[in-house]
Order: C-alpha cells, then sequence, then structure tokens
C-alpha cells in the first residue's frame, strides 16, 4: 500500500477513535495470517491458448466448436443475446441472470466460414470464430464491432483455479463506458480499471479507482454500431482499456483494445448488439428488470449522519416546513442504533421511532433506515445470537468465525451467499418495519473492514456457501452485496406483500437493479466530486443500475454556498435527490448558506415535485425497457462523435436535456446539443442541433432544454397531472408517455402515448391511435410557441 493510501484509511479509520484504530491492525494481521494459511500457494503455472480447430458439434441456437485443447460453446438465445463459453462453462449458474438461461433461438445454426473458420448467423448479429479461437462479433451486415483474440489460461501445475487473460479489439473510433461505478467517467479513458468492489476508505474524487461497485460490463459505442459485452465472473480482474487512434483516411487505424485478466471462474460472455436502447433492453432481459421505487423515493431525500436525536431529526423536519421546502424522507445513519449495531435503536436518544415515523407520515415524509452488514461478535446481541444459532456467518477453511472491524466493533459478517441465511436475515427487517422505516439504505457491504493496512475486506480465503458449491471470497466478494440486496428484497415481500420494498444499496454487481438502486457513496467535497457524481450515475446507468444519486454537497467538509447550490441543481434532476454528510460535516440543509441559496435552492425542489409524474412515467419505462432515466446525450445519436464525447450534459427521458454546472463562477456554459430543435425552459429560446449552444446559467438555474415536440406528464397546480407540450417545429410532429402513478402497491399501470402535431396554427395533442379513445384526461399547456 502506498503511503498516501495508509496515511488516508488510518484516517478514516480514527472517525471512531483510537481503540477501533488498534482493531484495525490487528484485524489487517488477522487478514493476513489467515490467507498465508488458507490459501494455497500459486507455485509454477502453464500457459494454455485453445489451439487449432478439430471439429464442432451444432446445437440449438450455435452449437460446440472443439480445439486441441479447449472448446467453445456458443448460444444465440431468442432475445438477440449472444452467450459463449470456453472449457465447457455454460450461462448457469450464474448470479447476474435474473432467472433460467433464456432460450436459445433455433434459427441460429453453426455453419462453416472461410478459411477452417465457423460462424453463427442470427438476426442482429454475426459470430465468427477463427480457426485458432478468435471469436469476431460482426453486425448482420458484416462490420466488424468486436474481435476477441483467442484467450490464454494459466493454470498452476499442482491444481487449483486457472487464471486466463483475453485480449478484445474494437474500431478505433470506439468509446468505452461502464464497468460498474466509475468516478473519472463516464466515458473510460486508458488505463486499467479493475474489478473489486472497494470501499476507498476516504471520500473520493475522480482519480479514485476502483469504488463501491465494478462490474464486468462493458458498453462500446462506435459508428459501426454500439454493443455490451458481459463477462460472468465474479472473480478480481482487471480491465485495461486503451483507445484506438485513426489513421486519418490512410487505411491505417490501430484499433482500441480492452483486455480482461481475471484470477479465476469461468471464460464466459454475453454480447448484445444493437441500439443503445436495445442493447440495454436485452440486458435488462438477461438480469431483471430494475425494481421500480414507490413515487415517495422519487422526491427529495434527506440524510445526515449524526442526527443525534428524535428532537433533532423533527427541527431539521420543522426547517424544511417553514421554509416551504418539499421533503419526501428522512434517512437514518448509524447513530440511531444502539452502539451501531445493525437492527437496534438506542433508546435514550430515540425513544419513540414508530411514533416519530407515524408523525412524519402524515406530513408525507418517510423514514429511512440504513442496514450495515457486520454484526458485533459478542454473545448478548441477538442479531448476533440468532445468527450463532443459523451458522449465518462467514468462517475459515478451519471451521473459525472470521472477524472484521467497523462500526459495530469486532464483527461477524453473514454468508449471504447461502439461501438459508438471506432468508434469517431478510426476516430480520421485520424489525425495522415495526420501528416505522418504509425504506432501507445498504451500507459497508463490500464488504468493507476496516484495516490499517492491506486490503480492508474480508480475508480472500474466507469460505462461502456459494449456493452449495463452496468457495472463497475470491469468488463470494464481489456478489456479497448484490446478495445481501436480494436477502432483503425478497423478505421484505414476504413482510410486506402489498407494498414494493425500497431499498439501495452501495455495493452492488450486475443485476442489483433487480433489487433496488445505488447512491454514489462518500464522495469528496469539491467540484471534482461534483462532476464525479454525474459520472457514477450515467456509468451505472448503462450498466443496468437506473436508480442512482450522489450526497449532494459531497460527504465530508463545507461545500462554498456555490458548490452546494450547483450539486442541489444537479441532484434534483438525477433519480435519487439526496442530501447526506459525515459525523463531522459542515450542515446541509438548505437554509444553512444563505437567503439566496435557500431561494434558489427552494426552485429547483418545486421543481422536482413538479416534474414527478415524470420521474414516476422514466422509472416505469426503465422498468420495461431497460433504459435508464439519466442517459448520455448520445442516447439516440451514438453514431455522433461530438456527442460521444460529451460528459457534462445528460438526458433526462426522451424530453429534456440537463446540462448541469459544474464549474464555479460560471453563469452560461456551452451546451452539446443533439440533432432536433431545443427550447430553453426557462427563457422559450429554442436551439437548432446538432451542434453547441451557449446557454444561460445565472446561479438561480442550471439550464435545462426540452426537446422541440416531448410530451411529458407533469404536476399542475391543483395537484393533478398535466401534459406540457413542447411545440414540435413546423411540418414535424412528436410525442411521449405517461405512465400514471400507481401508488406503493404492485399494480402496473398502462403506459399511455400521446402525439402532438401542427393543426393549421395549432398544435394538438392527440392519444395514440388504437390507444383509446380521443378525448384527453389531462389539461395541456403548449410551450414554445414564441418564434424562435
Ligand atoms: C459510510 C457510508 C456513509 C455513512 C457512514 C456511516 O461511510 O458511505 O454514507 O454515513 O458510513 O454510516
Amino acid at each position: 500500500m502506498e503511503g498516501r493510501d495508509l496515511v488516508r484509511s488510518i484516517k478514516a479509520v480514527g472517525l471512531v477513535g483510537a481503540a477501533q484504530r488498534v482493531r484495525a491492525v490487528r484485524a489487517a494481521w488477522r487478514r493476513r495470517r489467515a490467507d498465508a494459511a488458507g490459501l494455497p500457494e500459486r507455485g509454477a503455472e502453464r500457459a494454455r491458448v485453445p489451439g487449432p480447430v478439430q471439429g464442432v458439434e451444432p446445437g440449438p441456437g450455435g452449437g460446440v466448436v472443439r480445439f486441441t485443447r479447449s472448446e467453445l460453446r456458443i448460444t444465440v438465445a431468442t432475445s438477440g443475446a449472444v452467450f459463449w463459453g470456453w472449457d465447457g462453462a455454460g450461462p448457469e449458474p450464474s448470479y447476474a441472470l435474473a432467472g433460467p438461461c433464456p432460450e436459445p433461438d433455433p434459427r441460429a445454426v453453426l455453419e462453416p466460414d472461410k478459411d477452417g473458420a465457423w460462424r453463427v448467423v442470427a438476426e442482429r448479429v454475426t459470430v465468427v470464430v477463427s480457426r485458432h479461437g478468435a471469436v469476431e462479433v460482426q453486425t448482420p451486415g458484416g462490420v466488424l464491432l468486436r474481435r476477441d483474440l483467442p484467450p490464454r489460461w494459466w493454470e498452476p501445475v499442482g491444481g487449483g483455479a486457472a487464471r486466463w487473460m483475453q485480449r478484445s479489439e474494437v474500431s478505433a473510433d470506439a468509446r468505452f463506458f461502464g464497468l460498474g461505478g466509475r468516478a473519472s467517467g463516464p466515458r473510460l479513458r486508458d488505463g486499467t480499471y479493475r474489478l473489486w468492489n472497494t470501499d476507498p476508505g476516504h471520500t473520493f474524487a475522480p482519480e479514485d479507482d476502483p469504488l463501491y461497485i465494478t462490474m464486468p460490463v462493458q458498453m462500446v459505442v462506435a459508428d459501426a454500431g454500439t454493443h455490451l459485452v458481459f463477462h460472468d465472473t465474479s472473480w478480481d480482474g482487471t480491465v485495461t482499456l486503451c483507445g484506438g487512434e485513426e489513421g486519418a483516411g490512410s487505411g491505417h487505424d490501430r484499433a482500441g483494445t480492452s483486455e480482461l485478466r481475471v484470477d479465476g471462474g469461468p471464460l464466459r460472455c454475453w454480447v448484445m448488439v444493437g441500439t443503445p436502447a436495445r442493447v440495454l433492453h436485452a440486458w435488462a432481459a438477461l438480469t431483471g428488470a430494475p425494481a421500480l421505487p414507490p413515487p415517495w423515493a422519487l422526491g427529495h431525500h434527506h440524510a445526515r449522519w449524526g442526527f443525534g436525536s428524535e428532537q433533532e431529526v423533527r427541527r431539521i423536519v420543522s426547517g424544511y416546513q417553514e421554509h416551504g421546502l418539499p421533503l419526501d424522507a428522512v434517512h437514518l445513519d448509524i447513530d440511531h442504533y444502539d452502539a451501531h449495531q445493525v437492527f437496534t435503536v438506542d433508546k435514550d436518544r430515540f425513544p419513540k421511532l414508530p411514533l416519530l415515523a407515524e408523525d412524519l407520515g402524515r406530513d408525507g415524509i418517510r423514514l429511512v433506515s440504513i442496514v450495515d452488514p457486520a454484526v458485533r461478535s459478542e454473545p448478548g446481541v441477538a442479531v448476533y445470537d440468532a445468527g450463532l444459532a443459523e451458522d449465518a456467518f462467514v468462517r475459515d477453511a478451519a471451521g473459525r468465525l472470521v472477524e472484521g472491524v467497523v462500526w459495530s466493533g469486532e464483527s461477524v459478517y453473514p454468508d449471504f451467499t447461502r439461501a438459508r441465511v438471506r432468508e434469517w436475515w431478510g426476516g430480520l427487517y421485520e424489525e425495522r418495519l415495526t420501528q416505522g422505516f418504509a425504506g432501507f439504505w445498504h451500507d459497508m457491504n463490500e464488504p468493507t473492514s476496516f484495516a490499517a493496512f492491506g486490503e480492508n475486506t474480508l480475508p480472500r480465503s474466507a469460505r462461502h456457501d456459494l449456493e452449495g458449491r463452496g468457495g472463497d471470497h475470491r469468488e463470494a466478494h464481489n456478489v456479497y452485496a448484490l446478495c445481501m440486496a436480494q436477502a432483503a428484497y425478497e423478505g421484505l415481500c414476504g413482510l410486506v406483500p402489498k407494498e414494493r420494498p425500497f431499498l439501495f444499496s452501495r455495493s452492488g454487481w450486475a443485476g442489483m437493479q433487480r433489487y433496488g438502486g445505488t447512491w454514489s457513496g462518500d464522495v469528496a467535497t469539491g467540484w471534482p466530486g461534483l462532476r464525479a457524481s454525474l459520472s457514477l450515475v450515467l456509468g451505472l446507468g448503462l450498466c443496468g443500475v437506473p436508480y442512482s444519486g450522489p450526497d449532494v454537497g459531497g460527504f465530508d467538509g463545507s461545500p462554498s454556498p456555490e458548490l452546494y447550490l450547483r450539486w442541489f441543481q444537479l441532484g434534483a434532476y438525477l433519480p435519487l435527490f439526496r442530501t447526506h454528510a459525515s459525523l463531522r460535516a459542515g450542515r446541509r440543509e438548505p437554509w444553512e448558506f444563505g437567503e439566496e441559496v435557500l431561494a434558489h435552492a427552494r426552485v429547483a425542489l418545486v421543481e422536482r415535485r413538479r416534474l414527478l409524474p415524470y420521474f414516476v412515467t422514466l422509472s416505469h419505462l426503465a422498468r420495461r425497457t431497460g433504459a435508464p432515466y439519466v442517459r448520455p446525450v448520445w442516447w439516440g445519436m451514438p453514431e455522433d462523435r461530438a456527442l460521444r464525447d460529451c460528459e457534462d450534459a445528460f438526458l433526462l427521458g426522451d424530453a429534456l436535456l440537463v446540462a448541469p454546472v459544474l464549474d464555479p463562477g460560471a453563469d452560461r456554459r456551452a451546451v452539446q446539443l443533439p440533432r432536433g430543435r431545443w427550447y430553453d425552459t426557462a427563457t422559450g429560446e429554442a436551439y437548432e442541433g446538432p451542434g453547441q449552444a451557449l446557454v444561460e446559467a445565472p446561479l438561480s438555474r442550471i439550464p435545462v432544454l426540452a426537446r422541440a415536440g416531448a410530451v411529458l406528464p407533469v404536476r399542475g397546480a391543483d395537484g393533478g397531472l398535466e401534459l406540457e407540450v413542447w411545440a414540435p417545429r413546423r411540418g414535424r410532429t412528436g410525442g411521449g408517455f405517461v405512465v400514471a402513478d400507481g401508488g406503493d402497491g404492485w399494480d402496473e399501470p398502462k403506459v399511455e402515448r400521446y402525439v402532438t402535431r401542427w393543426k393549421k396554427r395549432r398544435v394538438v395533442v392527440e392519444r395514440h391511435e388504437g390507444d383509446g379513445p380521443g378525448e384527453l384526461p389531462y389539461p395541456v399547456r403548449v410551450r414554445g410557441l414564441a418564434r424562435p
């Protein structure tokens, strides 16, 4: 570990005092000793490549191609997704898949190609396997999207997990996105990205990597098309990206490369090809539809580590009310636990939580509880005793409990990779429900154990059930939080069958969206942290996790009023809109930054509430199509290279383009516009894309542009739903979707579709043909009629 990291992690641990620091040193030693004893030395290794092709065996949706030293199984699924696995690897078992593996497409068959190669031709993609085991993904028109060179394995001579490496080439113009939550993106620059969920142990800035959520999910966007690749292995690894270079017409392009090195697990992947929307649709079909947050979770949340008492919570809530600021949820952090122990309450400072929840509930404000996985290993701690009786905690190879150190002190960790443990843990949320909590915030679940040196997680040798297969932490680490989310989600579905669970989790993995969302973790207070917040939300959205947002204002220190306001204004357009900060940070309530900030923050909050029906609609569309609410500006036009490189603005659904202010002192900014007409929603001024526009960005607001022709649902002055329509260009049409709020239950309201067009000199709105009677159920307000 580098000196800087050592100092930072000791500082982070220092948040809980000297005793904890001593424990962190002990934990690090323990971890080191455990691994020395519990993990075999790798020793000598033998390298292997597939070798020349020997023959094929056609099967449903593709078949098996045999090489001298390996075999490759390819299957095209009916959804259009392609699977391939080396060394006999099939798609299951998998923590990412939402259900059984999709059916093979019987129309896709393995057939001979030229030069001894084989190919599978499917409707949307062609896969060509060379005679030495290179795999090419091509568009139906035969344009190359990705070329995987023959993989390489390193096998310990004495047996054990093989390491492997997969090098891939993409076109020279391609851009990389994804790999989970990365702070330096959304476009991933050249460099090495680790696949190991990590609490950095301090607040993070764009240069910190990896963070809490890593995923072997890559979205590659190029002129020739977009594709998503998922390497389904949870083992530790790295991805080294290097963008290509175009030879300016000389014909000497240098391909972009991606080199994946993994410490173990199957070498298998899924590839999806098409438009960004189609690719994410296929991804959600494979790994699960995003959970639908209840409508209140799309409002404003206020959190703080260290409210410290019920009175303080009430004081803050009154502050919101007295200042006319909408508030939908309050989050209680670990300081409301008894001695930092999960599933307990500090009865001195929070004596009447259920009553507090009830009082807040009357004002439409929900209580959300933090839930940490670690359990203090002390007889008498009820969850510890119960967990022991269930044999729920992670043990080492010798059968001893594995201990780590977190806020609760020396603690043990439930093994969420065992179904019975998930069931037990899920049942524990009943205690939270009786306290009046309506939502859950999973934290420290990378899992984290403070360490004064080395990695701050469990020893790699720690044993896990892995659904009965058995294995160690090297394989279980990255799916730990995913399995914890599953435990909570399924438990809550059983405990409150009529309500959709609301949970979000700091760590996770591919497929986590089916249980809930995430937030950006402990982002450093500063302008770079603000930028990182947007990077994380965009990147996670492209990995199929549409619901997330940052700690508005940053986690530590005290933002300047300007920074706080700009963060607040961005947060107001992100799915999870939450103010939160650390124990020792300055205040984060909007009235703590002076009158001017308060007035502008109020505008942002009121606008968020006005847009709630639009957010609800986006949440339903995400559930049905996998499309994130927050999308890169290239979403509909990935072929526009200027858009591909634009990282400081985003589309909120189809209708809005949000251009946050990410730099101090700015009162206007350039916005890269996709094709079409865009109206500044504040001034009504129209701009024509593609190209750049310079728009006003006074302190009172960030630029939000509406697409000409957009129809979006908003909350009218009387609280009812209204359609806001932005005039299409003359001679053009437009439209939009409305999914009316279905409450907190499981009802799936209908998707209504509206179209708009010019009729003589008026803009009219109609229900989409076949969508029921023509009568419009909502009032309509047309905007953008002033001449550009
Ligand atoms: C972690 C979380 C943070 C929380 C703190 C105390 O740092 O990321 O959000 O406030 O723990 O629970």
